[in-house]
């Protein structure tokens, strides 16, 4: 028994054959972590480790800036603004934490001047708050930013992990001296610590950044809770950049993903995979720039619905401590996050991809239909357009349901459906200004997201909201669909139209048996 983990036995309890079986992300996990738009040139924290002024790149501007008072101060600002409760739960440390050496017993340390108290003290702080705690490596000699790395240390470097009390651990792909070139080499890299972590008996949610290579997609799932399958991501919404390549999901010869990653070739990207996001493993879209500055609040908008539908890990990756009441009322919409946390757990897929419309400046312009299952027998659907130009969008029954049955011939294509708006119950800027003032007065935020009658997912899981048909995980009615109907609406240029379809009376019997899986 003792040498039974207790992540194994969670699995085991869980009964599940599939995802990775620790029993963890049943749904994708959502919360924070601490990178951001750039921020040149970055300055190097750690010369002694040779630092190049190369060090570059889109991901980090807090990046290197990081400190127990950061993750602190981040965790409060999780719990004050509300964002803990509506789901916000994992704290998550990127890059640049350590030392960049081992201690004479090959343990590794954390960088002294950021972390004087140790990890564990953080983690202990963090978890008195209600949230999750994660830490980042990589599956190399060195992390991205050129700290140590655990690639032969795993076993050693998953005890420190755990004795940290740490929740989750994002680990990289930098530096893996060479063992990556076919699926079988990077996942027995990867299958070491997925081993080690287990061997710790502390359940840790295992989050792969290996940037797509080696077809992960096609074995993530059965070793990790997360895979990223694309360059990393910045914050611009269509814009191609030479540094993100392997755009075409279908090109075999992708070996550098790269970054500069648009939120629309990352969708392109994952549209050949999409379905294999599972409950226990997801596809990784990269971390949320919303809040960046970046892109519109239209934009930002079409994002973060993406990668709800899209069931991505959804981590905040900006600044919480300089939010601003517009991004609040993006990142805290429940009925948008019960997409990502529905407990069927499917991904949307792209059922229509339409390239003649006009094109922006960068000469990129397309619109797409995705659609997918939600328990219940409900089903998202979102109208994207990433033209240069509004449109009238429509997409029929029979496209919306292609993927239960080709021309009409799914049952769900002939019986009529209601129209819920996702957005249309998004919070008033007034209450996310007052929410946002800096002082420390935490009950009475809690007062005023009380009488907002904001969802709050501590109180009650987005599984038993759901269950219950909460009206503030639905959205708002807008409109109907007559049988062999068709959804037809006005697209803004660069947003995305988001609508939870429920079956208006009686049920077919699709429905009442997805009923009992809630
Ligand atoms: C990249 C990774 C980023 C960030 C960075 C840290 O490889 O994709 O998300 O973690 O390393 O150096």
């Amino acid at each position: 028994m003792a040498s039974l983990s207790v992540s194994v036995i969670v699995g085991l309890l869980v009964g599940s054959t599939i995802g990775v079986n620790n029993g963890l992300a049943r749904t994708p996990q959502i919360g924070w972590v601490s990178s951001k738009k750039p921020k040149y040139p970055l300055v190097c924290s750690n010369p002694s480790h040779g630092c190049a002024d190369t060090l570059e790149n889109n991901w980090n501007s807090l990046g290197c800036d990081v400190s127990d008072s950061l993750l602190l101060d981040t965790s409060d600002k999780l719990v004050s603004s509300g964002l803990r409760d509506v789901g916000y739960t994992y704290v998550v440390l990127d890059d640049c934490w350590s030392a960049g050496r081992r201690d004479s017993d090959q343990w590794l340390l954390a960088d002294r001047k950021k972390f004087p108290r140790g990890m564990k003290a953080v983690a202990d702080d963090i978890h008195a708050l209600g949230l999750l705690f994660g830490m980042y490596s990589s599956a190399g000699e060195m992390t991205c930013a050129r700290f140590a790395g655990s690639l032969d240390f795993e076993s050693q470097d998953a005890q420190a992990f755990a004795s940290w009390g740490v929740d989750y651990l994002k680990y990289d792909n930098c530096y893996h001296m060479g063992r990556f070139g076919t699926p079988q080499i990077s996942y027995n890299r990867y299958d070491v610590m997925w081993k080690a972590l287990n061997a710790t008996g502390r359940p840790i949610l295992y989050s792969l950044s290996n940037w797509g290579e080696d077809y992960v997609h096609t074995w993530g799932m059965s070793l990790a809770n997360s895979w990223r399958m694309s360059g990393d991501i910045y914050d611009a919404f269509t814009r191609p950049d030479a540094l993100c390549s392997c755009g075409d999901a279908k090109d075999p010869h992708c070996i550098a993903p790269g970054t500069h990653c648009s939120v629309l070739s990352i969708m392109n990207r994952v549209s050949a995979f999409s379905d294999r996001a599972q409950p226990g493993g997801w596809n990784d879209l990269d971390m949320l720039e919303v809040g960046n500055g970046g892109m519109t609040d239209d934009e930002y908008k079409a994002h973060f619905s993406m990668w709800a539908a899209l069931k991505s890990p959804l981590l905040m990756g900006h600044d919480l401590r300089t939010m601003s009441p517009t991004t609040l009322t993006i990142l805290n919409n429940p009925a948008i996050i019960a997409i990502s946390q529905d407990p069927l757990g499917l991904a949307v897929n792209l059922a229509l991809r339409d390239t003649n419309v006009k094109k922006d400046k960068y000469g990129m312009g397309e619109t797409h239909l995705w659609t997918g299952q939600l328990a219940g027998g409900d089903q998202v659907v979102i109208l994207f357009n990433a033209a240069d130009q509004d449109i009238h969008m429509s997409a029929s029954l029979e496209e919306i349901f292609y993927y239960e049955g080709p021309e009409g011939s799914a049952p769900q294509a002939k019986q009529a459906w209601d129209v819920y708006d996702l957005w249309a119950g998004r919070m008033d800027i007034e209450t996310a200004q007052k929410i946002l003032v800096d002082d420390d007065d935490l009950r009475s935020r809690e007062q005023l997201l009380k009488e907002a009658n904001w969802y709050n997912s501590s109180a009650m899981s987005y599984k038993e909201g759901l269950k219950s048909g909460d009206p503030r995980l639905l959205g708002k009615k807008t409109s109907s669909i007559a049988a062999g109907g068709t959804l037809s609406v006005l697209v803004k240029r660069h947003s995305a139209e988001a609508f939870r379809l429920r079956n208006p009376g009686e049920k077919t019997a699709r429905y009442s048996m997805a009923k009992d899986e809630l």
